[in-house]
């Protein structure tokens, strides 16, 4: 049988409350039984003790026990307890009062046995462990007084007192036990009410919809935290599919601008509206070099994503890179009309990374500069070592970028203003392939706006040595 959460709860907290009720009534009756014989057995012993004046009377007066014997109808009349009035002859006094030894049926186990123990009168069986009082007159034992107590809750009064004690421990445990399955009840359908919730809001989740929800639980306890968890990764995995058909859209669209271009310019020489000339060949192979740069820029990314974009580090010298890249910069700059100030220590800058990675890095960050700068602009590149770190930065003139769009500069695909509105723009890929060269450097890279009026990118690498 298969049986649901709310019901395999139900059955384990009512079986729980069964189960202690039935070892609370075991108890109570264990208890009852021994407690309710020992006190027979002491009202017994009492009435025992009561009831030797009066045997002892009775003998006295009647001489011998021969008159019990003959009259075994007086022994109850002899037992009532002194004093009593001896004038009186034993078959004439009342029967005896009922004391709460007399309910119990005590006396019903007395036996008076002869001077040489042998039963005159009473109880047929006096057991072994029986309470002897021995019954003197004149100095002579005459007989003993002798009492079997009680071994289990038998006779009619006492046994309907444990009965009525079973019967209350009965009605006690039932109501007990309903009232436990009630609140079981209650409390497997709303403690597991959450619960329930977040598996079918899972399984909608699995289904693909991922705007599914679950109502907050206000409680602070592990269902409230599985709901808000829950809240928490149905987030995550909605934003992460918003952001994978965002890439996947910005991809295609900049795939298909080049090779729109491509194709155009490919048909116009078909059509022979234009001539198969250096020129032409010159523009195609520039939307070629586009593509392919596009092609090569995605790849290092998804590589870099999944942690296997290869990096050979060694010992290298920053200065010398920077120097490198900024003089291969040398032409581009000239003809922007571009004025690069270089500010670098004089001797080397050692770190530890891979050189190809960090040309590309720098390299990167001035094509941006020489993209996006005015003409007539001013870079400034400086370089220096600070306590255990490799701090570069690189400032230029206006333009710069508007500060609510800084943090987003890293964002793959991002592009400015500046960018869209020119063809010279690229696909706004070039500064996260930046940032993830910088962080598998284990560095750091920020952009600020910068005093002389353009962006100022700011990186810090570790230092060697
Ligand atoms: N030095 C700069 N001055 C002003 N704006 C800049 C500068 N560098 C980057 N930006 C802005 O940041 C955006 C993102 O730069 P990023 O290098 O990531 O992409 P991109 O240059 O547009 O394309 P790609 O580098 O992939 O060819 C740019 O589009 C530009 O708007
Ligand atoms: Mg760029």
């Amino acid at each position: 049988m298969k049986l649901n959460l709310a019901a395999r709860l139900f059955a384990a907290v009512l079986s729980a409350a069964v189960a202690v009720a039935v070892a609370m009534g075991v108890a109570a009756h264990v208890n009852l039984n021994r407690d309710f014989l020992g006190y027979l057995n002491e009202q017994a012993v009492n009435r025992l003790d009561l009831a030797v004046p009066s045997v002892t009377a009775g003998y006295r007066q009647q001489g011998s026990w021969d008159f019990l014997r003959q009259r075994p109808d007086l022994w109850y009349r002899l037992l009532r307890p002194a004093p009593q009035d001896e004038s009186v002859p034993l078959v004439d006094r009342p029967p005896a009062q009922a004391t709460p030894a007399e309910l119990t049926g005590a006396s019903r186990r007395f036996t008076l046995l002869g001077p040489d123990r042998r039963r005159i009168v009473g109880f047929a069986s006096p057991a072994e462990n029986a309470i002897e009082r021995a019954v003197v007159v004149d100095g002579l034992t005459v007989g003993w007084l002798v009492l079997t107590p009680f071994e289990s809750v038998s006779s009619g009064a006492e046994k309907r007192f444990a009965d009525a004690q079973a019967r209350t421990g009965w009605v006690v445990g039932g109501a007990a036990v309903l009232l436990a399955a009630a609140v079981a009840f209650w409390a497997s359908r709303r403690l597991l009410r959450p619960v329930r919730q977040v598996a079918q809001a899972t399984h909608r989740l699995a289904a693909g919809d991922y705007g599914t929800r679950v109502p907050e639980q206000a409680a602070d306890d592990e269902v409230g935290q599985l709901a808000r968890d829950f809240n928490q990764l149905a987030l995550t995995l909605q934003r992460n599919e918003a952001m994978r058909r965002e890439f996947m859209a910005d991809v295609s669209h900049e795939l298909r601008t080049p090779l729109g271009v491509l194709h155009g310019e490919l048909e116009a020489l078909e059509d022979g509206v234009r001539s198969l000339d250096a020129a032409a060949l010159r523009s195609l192979k520039s939307e070629v070099v586009t593509l392919h740069k596009l092609v090569d820029d995605l790849y290092q990314l998804s590589l870099a994503d999944v942690g296997a974009l290869s990096y050979r580090k060694a010992e290298v010298d920053l200065r010398e890179i920077i120097d490198d890249t900024a003089g291969a910069f040398g032409e581009r700059l000239r003809s922007s009309g571009l004025a690069l100030q270089m500010d670098l220590p004089p001797g080397p800058l050692p770190a530890f990374g891979d050189a190809r990675r960090l040309r590309q890095l720098f390299a990167n960050l001035l094509e941006n500069s020489c993209r996006y700068t005015h003409a007539g602009g001013a870079l400034k590149l400086q370089a220096r070592r600070e306590g255990r770190q490799m701090l570069i930065d690189l400032h230029d003139s206006a333009p710069g970028v508007r500060d609510e769009h800084l943090p987003r500069l890293f964002d793959r695909f991002f592009r400015g203003e500046a960018s869209r509105s020119r063809r010279s723009g690229g696909a706004g890929l070039g500064l996260s392939i930046c940032q993830r060269i910088v962080e598998a450097h284990e560095g750091r890279i920020e952009a600020r706006p910068s005093p002389m009026g353009g962006l100022w990118l700011h990186v810090a690498l570790p230092a060697l040595g």
